[in-house]
């Protein structure tokens, strides 16, 4: 055999992870007392306990505690307990412990890799590498923050009591991205890992206790969907945090609506990866490897839709299947593994029917020949082509080892295949020409794009998605929003009754019309052709408005979504406004006496609203081209830049108080950030909104930019929420109609904002602008590598 026939035949041999550490750990541990509750180990009041397997074996490991809604209350109590010492305990206090958790864990990083390629099936080299060093950096990044919290994020503080539930897919790294900020926020925890991966999270817990955790500000109980749900709807939970199926994401959306938790959720996803004709090939498959192999493709941000441009496409697919052939399927704790096995039977079997349901609709699903190994969940990774855009395998979250491949003829047509989708957690771009990958990375819907890479994580950068992969981010400056808030007051928000027309008074003659809504730049007729008659304090009728219907709102969201508003540039966006700011300036008497006339308040008062009024759109102009993104620079070749990019076609239903104000100050900074708008006005005061589209009228916005809808705020504010194509409702109104706002968003999990039924204070100082400019964008991460 001469050396290039000895170099042909040569395979690997196996290189096994010893397990020997995590067996004794396992023996060493009686996880039928597996609740980690105010800093002890409790077993469940029920006493019941669940089974967990190894995937690759399909043995059982442990028989685990399995917590009741008893126990859950015993968890929430304690974290409560602990809340008032812990959000006093100073940054600097809170950051030294953070850190003392991310140096026990680098300590104990061999045997939380094995633990976890055991518990979950993932191959030792991905836990090894990736996981566990991602979970390390995150607490000590966040120890940052916890130092540096009170001047980062001046007027905040903790949000309280953060109930946070975890998929399985990432055990310990979505253990480390849900507790780390919670921590470095002031927040207290109760933490829920997915059933079939308890593992990892014990040996946390031991370590929480070792690096000075107060008893009690980290809770972790252990079980699956119920016990998720009876953390969910706990009354002491403040904020939930939620990763996983965005079927349980819509369920946690209706569950806490009207409840005041803050909620994020990090749902699924379809991500696109995108190769164009000028990518690098070799460089693109693999990246693709890494885009759907990697964990069994049983990741959120999969690249699971391969779209590559029709010149390529032949070469490139037969290069992948190349590639697929030398994946090796086998022992996660072999480090030569490239792939393992599903996490579970039920996962097996889904992944299966998919695939078989994708064929079954005209794909074409390819495997390698290679070997299943005799024992565990294994499935072959999986190509499908000739895959239709509705085709299951191109719309559905697989999680597995499937990637469905589709071509595109144009960068145009690409990015429309790319945005097909209902979710918009994740997308790469592949291709050497650096002005296409910035021109295209704005186009496509999905919160983190990476550019030739994929898979790309860091602490210093959020992550999280568009559209129906959820809202919030986590990580980075923008991830610690999520566990603070402001003090907010107590007072509940009323509405004010119309009092009916009254005979006797007869009707202000000075002003006689009817105006109409404003949709598309335009007044129209409301579809039902009903009036609704506006009264001041003492039953005078001042004039009618429109009642509007569901099909106004229809119409107004067409026309928000036609709109060009959303390209304008920044400085084109300030001129506007502080063009609309100019015209309101010039009736600003008109205003003031209107406000007078309809609401009974003093003349001073309505000139102070009116002239308050004039000065907020002015600073929302002037924060358009300044409310900016940042540029992080994570600990590899890369800087991510954080755009802020705005919400889309937004929704804002405003109160009755401050009538002018309050609408004025949901708009403006709505505008500012390149949102077009359906707003429903005060149900009480609506005639001060038709005064306003006429200044709107006068000051250059494009069609549809603003669209206006008067009537009845409920059934309007229902129609909003419901609506597919309405990408973030802002509701202010009384606790039922909030309520109603969050339950009835779920569908498309459109992001949400209400004032969960208080009062608020339109008169407050700048920051009240700056929260809403913070709502009204989405912030995207483009990670950008440099180097060779
Ligand atoms: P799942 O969404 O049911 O489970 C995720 C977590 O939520 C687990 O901790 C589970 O115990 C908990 N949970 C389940 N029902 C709950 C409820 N009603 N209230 C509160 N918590 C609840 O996901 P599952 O069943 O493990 O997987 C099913 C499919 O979901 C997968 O095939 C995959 O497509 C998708 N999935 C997506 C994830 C992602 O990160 N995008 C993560 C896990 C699953
Ligand atoms: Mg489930």
């Amino acid at each position: 055999m001469n050396i290039l026939e000895r170099y042909a035949a040569m395979d690997y041999g196996p290189a096994p992870e010893s397990r020997s550490e995590a067996d004794a750990w396992l023996k060493a541990h009686d996880f039928s007392k597996a609740l980690f509750i105010g800093g002890k180990w409790q077993a469940a009041a029920s006493g019941k306990t669940f089974s967990v397997f190894e995937p690759a074996s399909g043995k059982p490991l442990a028989e685990v505690s399995e917590a009741g809604s008893e126990d859950v209350d015993a968890a929430v109590k304690a974290a409560q307990k602990a809340l008032p010492a812990w959000k006093k305990t100073s940054g600097y206090e809170r950051a030294r412990i953070l850190y003392a958790i991310g140096r026990a864990m680098q300590r104990h990083a061999r045997l939380f890799a094995v633990l976890e390629s055991i518990d979950n099936g993932k191959p030792i080299r991905e836990s090894r590498d990736i996981d566990v060093p991602l979970a390390v950096r995150h607490f000590i990044h966040h120890a940052g923050w916890a130092q540096t919290l009170e001047k980062a994020y001046p007027g905040y503080e903790a949000a309280g009591v953060a109930g946070q539930i975890i998929p399985w897919n990432f055990p310990l790294l979505m253990l480390a991205w849900k507790i780390a900020p919670a921590l470095a926020a002031g927040c207290t925890v109760v933490l829920k890992p997915a059933e079939f991966t308890p593992l990892t999270s014990l040996l946390f817990a031991e370590i929480c206790a070792r690096a000075g955790v107060p008893k009690g500000v980290v809770n972790i109980v252990q079980g699956g969907g119920e016990t998720g749900a009876a953390i969910v709807e706990h009354p002491g939970i403040d904020k939930i945090a939620f990763t996983g199926s965005s079927e349980v994401g819509k369920i946690i959306r209706r569950a806490t609506a009207g409840s005041g938790k803050k909620l994020s959720l990090e749902l699924g996803g379809k991500s696109a990866f995108m190769v164009f004709e000028d990518a690098d090939l070799d460089s693109a498959v693999e990246g693709l490897v890494d885009g759907i192999w990697f964990n069994q493709g049983q990741v959120c941000c999969a690249g699971s839709r391969l779209l590559v441009q029709e010149s390529v496409a032949e070469t490139l697919i037969a290069k992948v299947k190349a590639r697929m052939g030398h994946l090796r399927l086998g022992d996660p704790l072999d480090k030569n593994t490239d792939i393992g096995p599903l996490i579970a039977p039920v996962q097996l079997e889904r992944v299966k029917g998919m695939v078989a349901e994708g064929a079954r609709q005209g794909a074409e699903c390819w495997q390698p020949a290679s070997d299943l190994p005799h024992t565990g969940y294994f499935h072959l990774p999986t190509l499908a082509t000739s895959v239709a855009p509705a085709n299951v395998l191109a719309q559905e979250e697989v999680f597995g080892p499937v990637l469905a491949a589709m071509t595109f003829r144009t960068q145009e047509e690409g990015v429309a295949l790319a945005n097909n989708t209902r979710y918009g957690l994740a997308a790469s771009i592949w291709t050497e020409n650096v002005n296409r990958a910035l021109h295209v990375a704005p186009q496509l819907k999905a919160g983190v794009v990476w550019i030739n890479g994929t898979n790309m994580f860091d602490a210093s950068s959020g992550f999280g998605g568009y559209r129906e992969s959820g809202f919030g981010r986590e990580g980075g400056h923008e991830g610690l929003y999520e566990y603070l808030k402001k003090p907010s007051g107590k007072t509940a928000y009323k509405p004010i009754p119309m009092p009916e027309p009254d005979k006797e008074v007869g009707s202000a003659s000075f002003i006689d019309r009817t105006p109409k809504l404003f949709i598309g730049g335009k007044q129209v007729r409301p579809d039902g052709n009903y009036a609704i008659p506006v009264t001041d304090q003492k039953g005078r009728i001042h004039g009618e408005v429109g009642a509007g219907n569901r099909k106004d709102i229809r119409d107004a969201v067409s026309a928000a979504r036609a709109s060009k508003w959303g390209q304008a540039t920044a400085y084109n966006r300030a001129q506007v406004l502080y063009f609309l700011a100019e015209n309101l300036s010039v009736r600003a008497g008109e205003f003031a006496a209107r406000l007078e006339s309809l609401t009974g308040t003093r003349a001073k008062a309505a000139q102070a609203e009116v002239d308050l009024s004039i000065e907020r759109i002015f600073a929302a102009a002037s924060l358009a081209d300044k409310f900016e993104g940042r540029v992080h620079q994570p600990p590899a070749r890369v800087v991510t830049l954080a755009l802020n990019e705005p919400v889309g076609v937004l929704g804002i239903v405003a109160p009755d108080e401050a009538p002018l104000l309050a609408l004025v100050t949901l708009i403006a900074p709505a505008l500012a950030m390149g949102n077009a708008v359906v707003a429903v006005p005060s149900q009480r005061y609506p005639l001060i909104a038709t005064d306003l589209y006429q200044v709107i009228e006068t000051s250059d916005l494009p069609a549809g930019g603003v669209n206006i809808v008067t009537g009845a705020s409920a059934e309007l504010t229902d129609v909003l929420a419901k609506h597919d194509d309405v990408d973030g409702l802002w509701c202010v109104g009384d606790s039922d109609l909030c309520a109603l706002a969050e339950r009835e968003s779920a569908g498309n999990l459109k992001r949400v904002w209400t004032n969960s039924g208080l009062a608020l204070d339109w008169s407050g100082d700048g920051e009240l602008l700056e929260d809403f400019l913070r709502r009204a964008i989405e912030i995207k991460n483009v990670w950008v590598p440099y180097g060779d």
